[in-house]
């Protein structure tokens, strides 16, 4: 069933679990999440970067995750990952997303809180929800100067005033880790994560998980991380999917024998990290 973000991170917090957002770009994609939540009884949420809506088309994803939305068990929630350009936004509202996130990260305080207020008035007047984000995520960090790291992460009395301004729904924090590949081993401000959940009561979103060792991510979720972002470790899952096959038959030319492999194993790693996650049996 199709729900909102509010709905599931409501029950997240409620019951001391985070739901999976993963990203998608294709049908495989979609299928692989939508059969693993469906298995292990989880909610779960797909969601398509800019980059995902360029490649695909956003009325292709909107249109497809919906119909994996209504026809699953389990609640679904369609979120729009990282806008940034309000029309995109509402082009996302317009086909039927049920969550969006703005992203005004870029931007100094105030100039974030008028973006997002601005997603915000728009999306709950016709019930959907909005994730923001304070702090900024950035790449492979490794070379960052340690002041430098400092300076990116959400900053909790920032953090407390930004949500109480723009009444989102759930708050992207940013404590350590980034996008993509890690160079060594993520290093996570866990006191920082506390100290933000003390003033904070929106769910908080935990992004750049691939790569996060399962004792970090269990600790991060204790402590109050109610939504984990997912993209990079589906994407190797589908790489690696595709190469056995093309390794094991390299004279294969069925796209569907080179793609149901990739399907499969990207089930496999949505599966383990909906169980590390705690919402397994949440559905
Ligand atoms: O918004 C998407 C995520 O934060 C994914 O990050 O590719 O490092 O898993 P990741
Ligand atoms: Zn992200």
């Amino acid at each position: 069933m199709l729900v909102t973000l509010k709905e599931v991170l409501g029950d997240a917090q409620k019951g001391r679990y985070a739901v999976g957002a993963f990203n998608v770009n294709n049908m495989e994609i979609v299928q692989a999440i939508i059969e693993a939540a469906e298995e292990q009884q989880s909610p779960v949420i797909l969601q398509a970067s800019q980059g995902g809506l360029k490649y695909a088309g956003v009325d292709y994803i909107a249109a497809m995750a919906r119909l994996a939305g209504e026809k699953a068990s389990v609640p679904v929630v369609v979120h729009l990952d990282h806008g940034t350009d309000f029309k995109q936004i509402m082009l996302c509202v317009r086909n039927g997303f049920t969550s969006v996130m703005i992203d005004g990260s870029k931007y100094p305080l105030e100039e974030n809180i008028e973006v997002t207020k601005k997603v915000v008035e728009v999306a709950h007047a016709v019930g959907m929800s909005v994730e923001g984000e304070l702090g900024k995520i950035g790449g492979v960090e490794d070379d960052v100067k340690v002041d430098e790291r400092e300076a990116a992460m959400t900053d909790p009395a920032d953090a407390e005033y930004f949500a109480k301004e723009t009444g989102v729904d759930a708050l992207a924090i940013s404590i350590g880790t980034a996008h993509g590949l890690y160079k060594g081993e993520p290093r996570l401000d866990f006191d920082r994560l506390k100290n933000i959940r003390a003033v904070v009561d929106v769910p908080l979103v935990l992004h750049g998980a691939s790569g996060v060792s399962d004792e970090a991510i269990k600790k991060a979720v204790e402590l109050g991380i109610c939504k984990i972002n997912i993209d990079t470790d589906i994407r190797q899952a589908f790489t690696r999917g595709v190469h056995a096959a093309v390794k094991e038959n390299p004279d294969e030319f069925d796209p569907r024998k080179i793609l149901g492999p990739a399907r499969d194993e990207m089930k496999n790693i949505v599966a383990t990290k909906l169980k590390l996650f705690g919402s397994a049996g949440k559905a």
